[in-house]
């Protein structure tokens, strides 16, 4: 691998780029934001406040994950959103091989190799539906390595992993980190429960990163926290740069505390837009559906040999979907698109349909 290439983000997005659009609409599935963005108004954006530093090491955040979780804030790292505690974690704790599941979030690799860590991967079968192998499997690729990165919903296949897998994992191997990340968590139906956020005072190797960006429609404030037992996070304070929360960050964190309608608002919308989009896509053979335990559907098109086939035609219709086919082991016509409001789901799911009846009496 040269260095280039070593340090090259890999992330999809950017459907201008890629198809031309010269600045036309299109509705964009293939960010897994939540399609509702919380009732904040004036986020602090004023001449007073940013003539301020905000607080070194982001106040604001640990004030919303006591109030909202109950967590102690020595548990509470706040970050630029989760993807400062990504490449925080290997660097700070000088991690020297990770294991990382395959496919999931790019970010986690890169992570790694720019931090010298070497990384091996556990791989997630297609014919298992993209689930975890059994314990003793992990087990058996946890040797020779330092730590498991990964992430419960797993993105992109979307599926969601019992948390007592990783404590039961954690309990055997106390030399080892469990680097988990839950960007997603809020999205699946038995959160907080599902969540290890509150089992890492017990669970001292056991490192949560966690998200506000994805759940709150927040992507470009960037906020989030690494959840840790109180000395990991001291240690890796150490290693962290001071101010990455800037202060209208750390006054919408606060702000979030008042979102309680909003919150169960989504919550009843994802559930329900994501059993409908389950209920009339399951059974077509065309349109293949696999994990759906977040805000977004993993799916693999069965029409025809190129997934660019539905691509083209998506765009045309003003739809743009997460081309997954540079994730390794998502390479046959895998791609996913996200939860959005009723009607655009709807949109999609006639666009979807009518692009896999068009393929199959093509192949006829
Ligand atoms: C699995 C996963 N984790 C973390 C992130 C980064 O989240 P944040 O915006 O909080 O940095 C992403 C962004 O797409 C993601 O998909």
């Amino acid at each position: 691998m040269t260095r280039e290439n070593l340090y090259h983000h890999e992330h999809g997005g950017a459907p201008e780029r890629r198809f031309n659009l010269n600045g036309e609409p299109i509705l964009d599935f293939s960010v897994s934001i939540s399609p509702l963005s919380p009732p904040i108004t004036n986020a602090g954006l004023d001449t007073f406040s940013v003539h301020r530093y905000p607080s070194i090491d982001g106040n604001g955040i640990n004030d919303f994950y006591r109030e909202r979780y109950g967590l102690d804030q020595s548990t509470v790292l706040p970050v630029n959103g989760a993807i400062e505690g990504i490449y925080l974690i290997p660097r700070a704790l000088g991690i020297k091989k990770a294991a990382l599941l395959a496919p999931s979030f790019f970010d986690y690799e890169r992570a790694c190799r720019i931090a010298g860590t070497s990384v091996q991967f556990l791989k997630l079968e297609e014919h298992e539906r993209f689930m975890l192998p059994g314990i003793e499997t992990i087990a058996d690729n946890l040797r020779g390595v330092d730590a498991l990165v990964a992430a419960n919903p797993n993105n992109p296949t979307g599926t969601g992993f019992p948390k007592e897998i990783f404590l039961a994992l954690a309990s055997r191997f106390p030399e080892k980190w469990f680097i988990m990340d839950e960007a997603f968590i809020q999205f699946v139906d038995d959160f907080p429960d599902a969540s290890l956020m509150r089992d890492v005072r017990a669970m001292k190797n056991v490192i949560v990163v966690h998200s506000l960006t994805k759940f709150y429609a927040l992507p470009g404030l960037r906020l989030g926290a690494i959840i840790a037992h109180p000395e990991v996070n001291r240690f890796l304070l150490g290693y962290k740069e001071p101010w990455t929360i800037n202060i209208v960050a750390e006054k919408v964190a606060r702000d979030l505390l008042r979102c309680g309608d909003f919150e169960r608002e989504l919550r009843m919308l994802i559930a329900t837009e994501r059993a409908k989009i389950f209920r009339k896509l399951n059974g077509i053979p065309e349109i293949m559906l696999k994990g759906h335990a977040a805000n977004f559907f993993l799916a693999q098109w069965n029409a025809g040999p190129d997934l660019d086939d539905l691509l083209f035609y998506l765009v045309k219709k003003g739809i743009y979907v997460r081309d997954c086919r540079n994730f390794s082991g998502l390479e046959e016509n895998y791609f996913r698109f996200a939860v959005r409001k009723p009607e655009e789901n709807d949109y999609l799911l006639q666009q979807l349909m009518l692009a896999g009846r068009d393929a199959a009496a093509c192949a006829q």
